[in-house]
């Protein structure tokens, strides 16, 4: 089935044109079956496809998140894992991949930065692009997003963002211009915020100028969802798809416009065509017709070698690590131990094919070993969920709430977790959408005696009965929290005396999101509800740190596993500071104390605090690992992997010494990007700020050498249009295999425009045997040597000797070359 674009275009009504230009629901585009045009499917997106459910969803695979990939700097790795997401979606029935995102975490206090690869726009952008490269060859079509400048959750519908077109250029736009360059992906998201007083998705400049003029990419132009704001401006600017219908600024709006002539119908011919052109390619790719799951043995591989790939080594006194897989009692701590966090929270979590805990790793890895396992410190915000001790769990939806003797039962869902969205619920089509009401019943049967708090946090309204009696009224007053994408009620708390192993009736009522009594005016509305259910045995706090500590003095080998989750990095809102959660800092350092061997491995999508790290002889940084969370984090404990992760982010001390720290928020509806074009790494250096550990650090088992610290550049002249190569020998100086990253700076000579002191602008992954030598060939092209001239609006390439520098971080600079620019030359394009 298909069809010739301008053969359908010349017979489509004016009304058909319209109705292509917005969605049917959540995730489809209009069909027109009588042209042969299908309806096209987007899915979320990044790092996992979750198809068209956020509820009741089918499961998925789930790869590390984007600061693990980016960690990766691994490009054909990357390459495959985006294949394995074209995979899952033909899977999913999805013909669109809602992802990668890149935009540009300025602070690591951004909600989504984890989902981001790094603060680096070159990184980013040439690792999107395999990514990117992988996920279209097998025909699935990538929505690269958000475009551009939602580097910040706070506002982020309404927040303009002041940018210095050379900050724009240089750093947010970049990774953008590398993907038109490199990847050329089918699609491209706009963001929800303003960039210069405009809405991107409002901004001909950016859309039809930049993208379409400049760069030559015509990718078609979809607005995040519910983040198109006009009828007029956003279809001139060139915004082509209204996401998710039922659309709220198109259909009979544009038809008024026409009639008005405030719109040309050769500019909805323009949009119709170019959401033709996506469905007509999209729409030749075969897709499953029902939404299955794929999981399978070379895919979990794939994954593990990602997330293994992924793990940073940032400290390794006295060669600590790799643990000997002889040794006989290990002491596990903290609360990442037996529940891996395989994700942040938002439009980025789903639900997993299954995932590995540290705890499961490590008992594979050592079945003779004797394991003990301390929480030591919660590290939740709300309660866990407790889906795992609620037994003939169902979900019942009526259209009225309990209050109406008989109400009319209208369908039921199992439950797979206590914490759900029901925003593109659409499986009873009875439902009324708009509002409806739900009872969650269970047999809750809790694993040990004593109080147990429960938390009910909900977008709606929602109340929590135990046998029968009132424990959380979450209905009659309500008080914002972070939840649910910033539309979620704060968790409210009931505690109960309970005996373990025996069984307690459990009912929650709910109303859905029109049931809320909260404003939601400012928020993205996605309808439907919400409701985060969790308990927990109260435990004191002293007496959880001292039995941590005691096993710990009572092991061979501690490991401590903690830090943050999809609760405290989300979309929908940014983290207040870069602390790990109440408590847990303390539990590290007094187990630290009693145990100074003790390796910390930290789980978080961007840096934390880490008050403690003098004390530590080992840090592992492990991000949000995927499926394979557990897995990842042992095969380097134990050796089996030798660590080759990079920091693509700089890891301050302070959060206080982040250049956008005081530009961090919507204060007065903007913010201003203060440290413009030096983010991260480009402030650090600049500052002389000493950080943590630097851009680009990651430590190895393995040893490397330059064989020469003279970086040989050919041809050592760049010419306009051409590209020049550094050439560089490595050798792996130790007894084990591993990898190596080799980072390309370039440092411009002085000049009057201020310039980072260095700019990475090339890597290559290395793989080495033990003892192996290999010569190794960075590529070098004009991006490199340029900045944006603000007076001439062009990039400007100016002749002067460059150095160009290679090393192991940013900080750590084994080799050295010069590469000459002869004359200054300006330019447009890619
Ligand atoms: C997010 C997008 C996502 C979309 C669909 C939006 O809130 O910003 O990244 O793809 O929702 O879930």
């Amino acid at each position: 089935m298909n069809f010739d674009v301008e053969t359908v275009l010349s017979q489509l009504t004016q009304n058909e044109k319209i109705a292509l230009l917005s969605g049917i629901d959540f995730w489809h585009t209009f069909p027109i079956p009588k042209h042969n045009v299908p309806s096209i499917r987007f899915t979320d997106g990044p790092n996992g496809i979750r198809g068209t459910k956020f509820f009741a969803g089918v499961p998925a695979a789930c790869l590390p998140c984007g600061t693990a990939l980016a960690a990766t700097w691994d490009k054909p790795l990357l390459k495959r894992a985006g294949k394995l997401l074209g995979d899952e979606c033909i899977a999913k029935g999805a013909h669109c991949w809602l992802g990668p995102t890149i935009n540009t975490p300025r602070s690591p206090l951004g909600g989504r930065g984890f989902e981001s690869f790094s603060e680096d726009p070159y990184l980013s952008g040439i690792l999107a692009a395999s990514m990117i490269l992988g996920c279209e060859s097998t025909g699935v079509t990538s929505c690269v997003k958000h475009f551009v400048g939602n580097d910040q959750e706070h506002e982020r519908r309404a927040v303009d963002c002041l940018i210095t077109p050379r900050a724009l250029r240089e750093v947010y736009l970049r990774p953008f211009q590398i993907v038109a360059r490199d990847a050329k992906p089918g699609a491209m998201m706009t963001s929800y915020n303003k960039v210069n007083g405009r809405h991107v998705a409002d901004s001909e400049e950016m859309l039809q100028q930049i993208i379409r003029s400049e760069w030559k990419w015509d990718p078609l132009i979809v607005s995040d969802w519910y983040g198109t704001y006009t009828t007029i401006d956003a279809i001139k600017a060139g915004l082509d798809l209204e996401m998710p219908g039922v659309s709220r600024y198109r259909g009979k709006y544009i038809e008024s416009a026409l009639q008005a002539r405030l719109l040309k119908m050769s500019t909805i011919d323009e949009r119709a065509r170019r959401v033709l052109k996506f469905a007509q390619k999209a729409g030749e790719l075969k897709v499953s017709e029902v939404e299955r799951g794929r999981d399978f043995a070379e895919d979990r591989a794939l994954n593990r070698q990602v997330s293994s790939s992924s793990i940073v080594l940032l400290k390794n006194d006295d060669s600590l690590l790799p643990l000997p897989k002889t040794a006989g009692k290990i002491a596990l701590i903290g609360s990442h131990v037996r529940l891996p966090v395989i994700s942040g929270g938002g439009s980025a979590s789903l639900l997993p094919y299954y995932s590995v805990s540290l705890y499961d790793a490590v008992a594979e890895a050592l079945p003779n070993a004797s394991i003990t396992h301390e929480v030591g410190a919660y590290a939740h915000q709300m309660l866990p969920v407790i889906e795992a001790m609620i037994h003939n769990a169902i979900i019942k939806f009526y259209n009225d709430p309990i209050t109406l003797v008989d109400r009319q039962l209208l369908g039921t869902e199992n439950v797979s977790s206590t914490s759900f969205q029901l925003m593109d619920y659409n499986a009873i089509p009875t439902l009324n959408r708009g509002m409806f009401w739900g009872t969650l019943l269970g047999d809750f049967i809790p694993t040990a005696t004593g109080t147990w708090d429960f938390g009910l946090s909900v977008f709606g309204t929602a109340d929590l009965y135990i046998d029968d009696e009132l424990l959380i009224d979450n209905t009659t007053h309500q008080t914002r929290g972070t939840a649910f994408f910033g539309k979620g009620t704060m968790e409210k708390i009931g505690s109960k005396e309970l005996v373990g192993g025996k069984t307690y009736k459990l009912r929650l009522e709910f109303g859905s999101a029109n049931t809320t009594k909260m404003e939601t005016t400012g928020m993205v509305n996605f309808g439907g509800g919400a409701v985060h259910l969790g308990a927990c045995l109260r435990g004191d706090p002293q007496e959880m740190i001292a039995r941590a500590v005691q096993a710990a003095s009572e092991a061979d080998y501690t490991i401590i596993c903690t830090g943050l989750s999809g609760e405290w990095e989300s979309e929908g809102f940014d983290r207040p500071h870069m602390d790990l959660p109440p408590g847990v800092d303390d539990m590290i350092s007094q187990v630290l104390d009693a145990a100074p061997n003790a390796v910390v491995v930290n789980q978080s999508g961007t840096p934390v605090t880490m008050a403690w790290a003098h004390k530590a002889r080992a840090i592992i940084q492990a991000w949000y690992g995927g499926n394979e969370t557990g897995h990842g984090i042992s095969d380097v404990i134990f050796g089996a992997v030798s660590p080759s992760g990079k920091l693509p982010l700089s890891w301050p001390v302070d959060v206080k010494h982040n250049p956008a720290y005081l530009n961090y928020a919507s204060v007065g509806g903007r913010v201003l990007y203060g440290e413009d074009v030096f983010v991260g790494y480009k402030f650090y250096e600049k500052t002389g700020r000493e950080v943590l550990f630097p851009f680009g650090h990651g430590l190895s088992y393995a040893t490397f050498e330059l064989s020469d610290s003279e970086v040989k550049t050919v041809p050592e002249v760049l010419r306009p249009g051409h590209s020049s190569v550094a050439v560089v020998k490595i050798k792996n100086t130790s007894k084990i295999a591993g990898a190596q990253v080799l980072q390309l700076y370039i440092s411009a000579p002085d000049s009057p425009t201020h310039r980072p002191t260095k700019e990475l602008h090339g890597f290559e992954k290395v793989f080495l045997e033990a003892g192996e030598e290999k010569e190794v060939q960075i590529a070098i092209d004009q991006y490199a040597t340029s900045f944006w001239d603000e007076i001439e609006s062009m990039w400007k390439s100016e002749e002067g000797t460059y150095d160009v520098l290679v090393g192991t971080s940013s900080q750590e600079i084994l080799g050295r070359g010069k590469l000459i620019v002869p004359e200054t030359r300006f330019w447009l394009g890619l």
